[in-house]
This record gives structure tokens, sequence and C-alpha cells, in this order.
């Protein structure tokens, strides 16, 4: 049987998940702003998005919209990175087979970035569509909806719709009703830590 989708509350979760991302940009980076916003040819439909990923601070997520959704930019910390492959029993795809993502991405295996400290992925639940709240830290108490992720908690991502979570490389874990991991968009990421999403240059690895 279809499972009902409370629109209302997927609108509310949505903009409380892409508020939680925009504040951390309000408070640590807000002299800096300007250098996120689209170009004028980007704000065209479908146009490639640029961002300056040098200045996020370790855990810090930003969001930016392209083609209408939002793409999440996380900067993972060292803790984080280093412990990617510790789960891989407890994930439900882990080597993203099932998936979507450019095939460059795929061959970085549970890192799932062009580098790994610098995360991009679609932040739309492969359920229904909310957007997941990023938990980023690894052994945190992280709660969300009163949902305490636990002390074994690897850093990721969390969907309060309905209880589907994900590692920090948006690969979701089994017993959820997601059933792929998060996408990740086609994008470049050059040595000065400009992230171009929507441009599919397998060059420019940082
Ligand atoms: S939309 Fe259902 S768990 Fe995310």
């Amino acid at each position: 049987m279809a499972e009902k989708i409370d629109h209302g509350r997927r609108r509310l979760l949505t903009a409380a998940t892409v508020g939680t991302g925009a504040i951390g940009v309000v408070f640590a980076a807000v002299p800096f702003l300007a250098s996120w916003s689209p170009s004028a040819r980007a704000r065209a439909l479908g146009a490639p998005v640029e961002l300056d990923a040098s200045k996020l601070e370790p855990g810090q997520m930003v969001v930016v919209a392209w083609r209408g959704q939002p793409i999440y930019v996380v900067r993972r910390t060292k803790d984080v990175i280093a412990h990617l492959g510790d789960h891989n029993e407890l994930l439900a795809d882990p080597n993203s087979d099932n998936s979507v993502q450019p095939d460059y991405i795929k061959a970085t295996g549970a890192a799932r970035a062009r580098n790994p400290e610098y995360w991009v992925g679609l932040g739309v639940c492969t359920h229904l569509g909310c957007a997941p709240t990023s938990a980023p830290v690894r052994r945190g108490e992280f709660q969300v909806a009163g949902v305490d992720l636990g002390k074994d908690w690897p850093g990721g991502f969390y969907c309060a719709c309905h209880g589907s979570k994900y590692d920090a490389s948006g690969r979701v874990f089994k017993n959820v009703p997601a059933p792929k991991n998060l996408t990740i968009p086609p994008y470049a990421l050059g040595k000065d830590l400009r992230i171009v999403v929507g441009v599919d240059d397998a060059s420019q690895n940082a």
C-alpha cells in the first residue's frame, strides 16, 4: 500500500533543514557571503552553480540550489574521514552499486567524493524526498525529533520524515525506508577548493 505523504510536514522539515545548513554560514561566514552567490549565468535554469569551499569549517555544511534542488556541501572532520570504511556491514549499498553518482565518484569507494574532506551530494532523501538533516559529528550525542543517533553514530545525515539514516558519504543504512544512497551530482573541484556543481569534468580532482 502506498505510504501517505504529509506534504505540510515535509515542507516544514525541508525549510528547517535548509535553514539549519544556512545557520552555519550566517554565523561563520557573513563577511564572505557574497562569494557564495551564484553568478548571473548560474541563475539560469540548469546552469552550473559555483561556490568557494575554502572557508568552510570542519563539520560545517552549506546548502546551494542547483536545478531547483538542494545540494549539500559538507567539510568532513578528519575523524569522520578516517572511519568511513569501518561500518560497511551496517549499510545497504556500501559500494554504491545500486545508487546514483558519476563513475569518478563511485571509483572513490567509501569517500564518494573528489576530495575526501569535501562531500557534495543531493540533499533529497531517496525514500520520499524530504531533506535529511546533517548530523556530522562522529560519536556525538546528536538528537533530532527526539531521536538519539547513539554513541556509535559514524557521522552523516538523518531524515526525520520516516527515520532513514545515511553515513557521512550519503550511504544509506540497512533497515530504513530509503532504498538508495543519496545521489551525487556531477561536479568539478579544483585545488583552490572552488566547487562547480553541474560540470562533469573528471580531470579536476583536488
Ligand atoms: S522521506 Fe521518508 S525517510 Fe526520508
